[in-house]
């Protein structure tokens, strides 16, 4: 039986450590929040797949590899669009007939930010096709369509973005072994968006050319990169704070070196530093998008007023334990 409408949603994510190094092997922690992408999958008559992002103001139709924009600029709308065909297609091919589908994405996470907003649009919207048809498929399954998603927004993804927002929780997080979900006490966060949108592939590719200019240099900064997650491991498992907040520190200086920092996320980690926090970094791929600030739950509110006082779009992020998720049928 196929339904009438089905709608999914899957939570987005910050990174606490290891990003940027986690693309070559080493380990990562990623954490999922409380801010979550909403999708909604109904039939359509015809054949075609009419995908619309009321956040993003953009939509259009694919016909098989054609795209028709509807609303919003042309190229801008074919490429956040564009991942959102491939998750459909993959669940199509699990299904093995095509269908008319309407598509519609509502996401209350900040875009292009370094919170995983695509990879949360991706899993939201496999699980709505797949509950719509009545496609049998595991959580694995949604993983691994939302990471053929997440090649089309940038061609050499870790996977790290597709995991957390299909599992939820905390995970350890490690391109060869997989990832294992991850005990964490409560991690009182604040995060902080500097409002300037970047791309993932971009900061990505900026890493790959220091990489391949200073290759022993930025193998010290691996094994470095490493030793902090082994490290924040325990850490975060006894509630460690100072030392959470150390290790992110020296995760930042280490992400600085690689050139993925700028002035805007800068201002944000200052300011979170001098309000008290005990710790602060850029999390996702960086060069703008969010920073995040580990601060005393008594400390908060202090250090997001601050981060707000310089212009950044701040909250209190909390861990969701909720991944990918079928809302209403
Ligand atoms: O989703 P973003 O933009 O926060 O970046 C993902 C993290 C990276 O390590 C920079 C890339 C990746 O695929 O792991």
């Amino acid at each position: 039986m196929v339904r009438m409408g089905v709608t999914a949603s899957a939570p987005a994510k910050v990174i606490l450590f290891g990003e940027h190094f986690v693309v070559y092997g080493e380990p990562a922690i990623v954490l999922a929040i409380d801010k979550r992408a909403y999708a909604k999958a109904e039939l359509r008559e015809d054949k075609l797949l009419h995908v619309h992002s009321v956040n993003l103001n953009l939509s259009g139709y694919f016909d098989g590899e054609a795209f028709r924009v509807e609303q919003g600029d042309e190229k801008r709308a074919k490429f956040k669009l564009e991942p959102i065909k491939v998750a459909v297609e993959k669940v199509l091919e699990f299904r093995g007939e095509k269908v008319g589908l309407d598509i519609e994405v509502n996401s209350t996470v900040p875009v292009a930010a370094g919170l995983g907003s695509s990879a949360a649009v991706a899993s939201a919207v496999a699980a709505a096709v797949g509950g719509l048809l009545n496609v049998k498929m595991s959580k694995e399954d949604v993983f691994r369509i939302s990471y053929e998603a997440e090649k089309v927004v940038h061609g050499t993804p870790s996977g790290i973005d597709p995991a957390i927002s299909t599992f939820g929780g905390a995970l350890l997080f490690q391109m060869d072994t997989g990832f294992k979900p991850l005990e964490t006490k409560d991690v009182p966060l604040i995060v902080g968006d500097t409002g300037v949108e970047r791309s993932t592939g971009v900061q990505v590719a900026k890493v790959r050319s220091v990489k391949e200019r200073y290759p022993r240099v930025v193998e010290g900064m691996m094994r470095t990169a490493r030793e902090v997650v082994l490290r924040a491991i325990d850490a975060l498992k006894e509630r460690d704070l100072e030392t959470v907040g150390d290790l992110m520190n020296i995760n930042h200086a280490l992400l600085c070196g690689l050139g993925v920092s700028d002035e805007s996320l800068e201002w944000l980690i200052n300011a979170a530093r001098k309000a008290g926090a005990l710790g602060a970094k850029l999390t996702g791929a960086g060069g703008g998008g969010c920073m995040i600030a580990l601060a005393e739950n008594e400390r908060l509110e202090q250090v997001l007023k601050a981060v707000q006082r310089v212009g950044g779009r701040a909250f209190i992020a909390k861990k969701t334990d909720e991944g990918v998720r079928i809302e209403q049928t």
